[in-house]
């Protein structure tokens, strides 16, 4: 044992797996519409990996962002559809429905008031935010989706550096009514050090509502299958209240 095994106790890890959650509301698995997967064999296989974890079901959420993702509701509801088909002939236990990942921007907030939106759960609105500068109408677009009627998700707000440290603000936002759905990606440390410790402190506030895949491709897959998490977190979020399986 080195000088620094002796003082330092190794804590035991927990595959993250066991927290048992069986619904998940962020991930990109229709094919061909956004960056996740490209063809129904991708989708395919991503979904079979979801259902080898515990899934039971899989609200999936394709990118809707004006210039780059020019989705449509009818749209993914269609290639929706063909995959459903495609999992019940492949004997796939696992229940699919779609809604979406919006990024604010100003064609959002006027579609808000003017057309349907895809959501889950009784008009939960799951929303992204640039990864680089923080909206400049953003307390306004979420009083929008409010005042429509929608329930404001925000996903992995732990991703988005310009709030790191932020933790009164995250809590003023949640106090507002914006639920917070941390990505499995960011609790382990996958994307930073820096994103993961702003996980962790959302968590420790109390701030995680659902905790997504926001699957994208294999490579994502493989990281979540083999995930381990500390026992003291994998206490923590057991007691937490995740809504995760209230989905289903
Ligand atoms: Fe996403």
């Amino acid at each position: 044992m080195g000088f620094f095994g002796l003082f330092s106790k190794k804590e035991d890890l927990v595959p993250l797996r066991e927290l048992g959650l069986v619904c998940d509301m962020h991930s990109h698995l229709i094919p061909g519409v956004d960056d996740g997967a490209k063809t129904v064999d991708d989708s395919i296989n991503l979904i079979k990996g979801m259902a080898g974890l515990g899934y039971k079901k899989l609200i999936i959420t394709p990118h809707f962002m004006t210039g780059f993702y020019n989705n449509t509701p009818d749209g993914v509801g269609n290639s929706l559809k063909q995959l459903k088909a495609e999992v019940e002939r492949q004997n796939i236990d696992i229940e699919l429905d779609v809604a979406a990942e919006y990024y604010i921007d100003y064609d959002f907030m006027r579609d808000l008031s003017t057309k349907p939106m895809l959501t889950f759960d009784n008009k939960k609105l799951l929303f992204e935010c640039s990864f680089t500068n923080q909206h400049r109408n953003f307390d306004e677009t979420v009083f929008e989706m409010q005042i429509n009627g929608y329930k404001p998700v925000l996903a992995h707000p732990e991703r988005y550096t310009y709030w790191h440290g932020a933790t009164s603000l995250m809590n003023e936002f949640h106090d507002r009514g914006i639920q917070f759905q941390l990505n499995i990606l960011s609790i382990i440390g996958a994307y930073s050090a820096s994103v993961k410790k702003a996980a962790l402190t959302l968590i420790d506030n109390g701030l995680c509502d659902f905790i997504g895949t926001d699957l994208h491709n294999k490579n994502h897959l493989a990281i979540i299958e083999n995930a381990m998490i500390p026992a003291s977190l994998f206490e923590k979020l057991k007691s937490s209240n995740i809504l995760n399986n209230s989905l289903l």
